[in-house]
């Protein structure tokens, strides 16, 4: 095929073009390769145009199903990754991207641009409900779980989409949460903390990744040769396709300017190592001149195309291009099963914070004791279908046909659940009580220079008193008050970073003077990322941490409250308390002597890992029974939990690893391994825990990961909290000699 193209149709394939723009100037013109945001009509289209190139090489077709198929109406869309992280279970991870690679395949989607590998650090940041938290052994399970799930049984599974590891690398350490700032990072600091989820996903099979916008130590991304090459092709194998991010080699002119003009930044991108060339129309241009004046040569361009072709070939395009295919849309799209497996999801994702006893609710099971009860559903989130989907979701922004959002009737709102699966003899009523803000046109334009959406800004609401008396009055007349509180679209996402992390608009006057009604109030937070709460919300009679719950999330959560399922999720990521304290996260270097503040602990307000049952817990009788082992060796131990209240618990036991004496500076505790274990009311369950010593590394000062003999802590509780962990020691040596010799790391490559 290669031998059979021309220059301009080998440089083609290198494009992937927005297909919001003209097509004919795409595929006829630019001979693109691949197209991204194609709308279901432009799709088709776009397709039947290639098919009457000269070649007729089939288009590689992408989207961003960051959580679900986002802009197919009434597709099936799940928690954000934040909320599905919450559940800390792989096994449903991987299930709900199979749902997804069904549904998008359907649909004539070859592509998506999921999993999120970046590691939350600064709250501020607008991205972190793309994230799987701040953990890089949660983030590399999840994200392996994610690449299985849409990759199935292999490429040739006609259900099988391309799954992208993204953004490679380092993109989420932002100055002041901001997006896509330079980031400050050493190359022992991503391979430490970074690099282990991509080069997981790069195990994986994951046949795809995308850059990262931001620039590292003066050189971007999209030119860092030795990150592309050097580390993901030559030293992890990988043999797939890479993508930069949107305009990424424009913006080496005409942003980061480090490059004169496209040619140069065309020359640069393909000697780097890029494969595909995301909405960068002037590449097509810029590299047939890099060509023509030598700054790189055919084979250069050979060695990308040949990647991108390769790719067509293992989904099988040449036979079957895989157009959209409307009787398997009939049959699959948001299914009887992939909404059930949803509200699966959505239950387990709810992280249930603080609990006065007040729930679960008295009556509120099916079937229960007539009891008559009243609650009132308050709140801005609590009849919001776009704010519970979150961001990457029908009316979110990134496409132009789905103005609307997804069809009303798909979306279960809080409202909603509590009306479908209170008992029937309950009221439920409801006023909104307080507006988060008002969106307005973003100053500058509808779109930046290079044609991506600008988001609106946000003008915060000030407190309505006609609409909080409505909610007061609400909550005075009902037994309990359901207060869902938290953030819009307008509030997260790209370039959408927040100064503050604070609820906004009229939110907390709306709490605070719920809270004076003294009725009992549960609070619901359906927001992007953790909040920093008023004392109204933490000193609310119960706290529930949604994230971006779902399709279903409303009625998982109308279920919880009233107690027909048990609170399982875990948080995957740390809340401050003060927006001052970023960035607060639980596997910090130890050695900081600013280890708080003058006028604020550092102590976060909620940890990694904390999350309550119906029921307590606790863990007894820790045994290491491996006290002396090589580091090829399994690290074996046991631990003791006893039910000791009287409703079931799913609970995450969850084992951290402490290093006692390094070479080097390193994280306090780590997260190595978890188990989830169902245990009944009154039961007692010993668990057994395995753990590959070999995990037991640190990155050492010249970059290499090895396990350095001697001694170790094994942490084993139901969070990341010190008080909350019991602790026994164990010992790793390379041989009896050896044992308790820093010098003689173990080197595991
Ligand atoms: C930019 C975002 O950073 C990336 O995550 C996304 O996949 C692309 N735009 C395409 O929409």
């Amino acid at each position: 095929m290669l031998a059979r193209m021309t220059t301009a149709e080998k440089v083609g394939q290198l494009l992937q073009l927005n297909a919001q723009d003209d097509l004919e100037d795409i595929v006829v013109t630019r001979h693109a390769g691949s197209i991204l945001h194609a709308s279901p009509e432009r799709l088709m289209d776009a397709m039947a145009l290639a098919a009457q190139t000269r070649l007729g090489i089939p288009l590689l077709t992408a989207d961003d199903a960051i959580h679900g198929h986002s802009f197919w109406p009434g597709a099936t869309i799940f928690p954000t990754q934040l909320g599905m992280a919450a559940a800390w279970d792989a096994d449903l991870i991987e299930q709900a991207a199979r749902v997804t690679a069904v549904e998008v395949a359907a649909t004539g989607i070859h592509w998506v641009f999921s999993p999120v590998l970046c590691i939350t650090r600064d709250l501020r940041w607008g991205r972190v409900d793309e994230t799987f938290g701040e953990d890089p052994f949660l983030i590399s399970e999840f994200g392996a779980a994610m690449i299985r799930g849409y990759q199935g049984d292999g490429l040739d599974d006609p259900t099988a989409v391309l799954a992208c590891a993204k953004h490679f690398a380092g993109y989420s350490e932002t100055q002041g949460g901001r997006d896509a700032s330079e980031a400050d990072i050493s190359r022992r600091k991503l391979r430490s903390w970074f690099l282990p989820p991509f080069e997981r996903a790069a195990r994986e099979g994951c046949r795809t990744f995308m850059l990262g916008y931001q620039a590292m130590d003066g050189v971007p991304v999209t030119a860092n040769k030795w990150l592309l090459n050097d580390v993901l092709k030559q030293e992890w194998g990988f043999t797939g396709t890479l993508v930069t991010d949107w305009d990424c080699v424009g913006r080496l002119v005409r942003e980061q300017k480090v490059c004169a003009d496209d040619t140069e930044a065309a020359a640069v991108a393909v000697l780097a190592g890029n494969g595909i060339v995301m909405a960068t129309p002037g590449f097509f241009e810029g590299a047939q001149a890099a060509l023509a004046n030598g700054l790189i040569v055919e084979a250069d361009i050979d060695a990308a195309v040949r990647r991108v072709l390769r790719l067509k070939f293992e989904l099988g395009l040449f036979e079957n291009p895989r157009r959209p295919d409307p009787t398997r849309q009939a049959e699959v799209i948001g299914c009887a099963d992939h909404a059930a497996l949803n509200l699966q999801m959505a239950r387990r994702s709810l992280v249930l914070l603080n609990n006065d006893g007040t729930l679960p609710l008295d009556g509120g099971l099916a079937g229960a004791a007539p009891t008559p009860r009243t609650l009132a559903v308050v709140g801005p989130n609590a009849d919001d279908p776009d704010a519970q989907l979150g961001d990457w979701a029908g009316a979110s922004g990134q496409a132009d046909w789905m103005p609307d959002g997804h069809p009303r009737e798909t979306v279960e709102t809080v409202v909603d659940g509590f009306r479908a699966v209170a008992p029937g003899h309950w009221t439920v009523t409801h006023a909104r009580g307080a507006e988060i803000g008002a969106m307005l046109p973003h100053p500058d334009g509808l779109v930046f220079p290079d044609g991506q959406p600008r988001f609106p800004t946000l003008e915060p609401a000030s407190p309505d008193p006609f609409m909080i008396a409505e909610a007061v009055a609400a909550a005075q007349a009902a037994d309990y008050v359901i207060a869902v509180v938290g953030d819009n679209v307008a509030l997260a996402g790209e370039l959408t970073s927040t100064a503050t992390l604070e609820l906004v608009g009229a939110q907390v006057a709306l709490l605070d003077a719920l809270a004076a009604t003294g009725t009992p109030m549960i609070v619901v937070l359906v927001n992007s990322k953790p909040a920093v709460l008023p004392r109204s919300a933490l000193n609310a009679a119960a706290l529930i941490q949604a994230f971006n719950p779902g399709m279903r999330g409303g009625r998982a959560i109308a279920e919880l409250i009233l107690g027909q399922i048990e609170p399982t999720g875990r948080l995957p990521v740390s809340f401050a308390r003060h927006v001052g304290q970023q960035p607060v996260y639980y596997n910090v270097v130890r050695g900081q002597r600013g280890d708080s503040y003058a006028d604020l602990t550092l102590d976060p307000q909620f940890v990694f890992g904390e999350g309550l049952s119906y029921s307590t817990v606790e863990y007894s009788d820790l045994v290491v029974h491996t006290p002396e082992l090589r580091p090829d060796a399994t690290i074996r131990a046991q631990v003791r939990l006893t039910n000791t209240g009287d409703r079931p618990a799913l609970e995450t036991v969850q084992v951290y690893i402490n290093d006692l004496v390094t070479s080097v500076t390193w994280a306090e505790k780590e997260l190595k391994s978890y188990q989830q274990v169902l245990v009944g009311p009154g039961e007692s369950a010993m668990v057994h825990l395995e753990l590959p010593a070999s995990s037991c590394t640190l990155v050492t000062a010249d970059g290499r990961r090895v396990v350095e003999p001697g001694e170790f802590e094994l942490l084993v509780g139901p969070s990341s909290r010190t008080v909350d962990l019991l602790s026994a020691t164990f010992r790793i040596g390379v041989d009896s000699s050896a044992l308790g010799s820093r010098e003689s790391g173990v080197f595991l490559n």
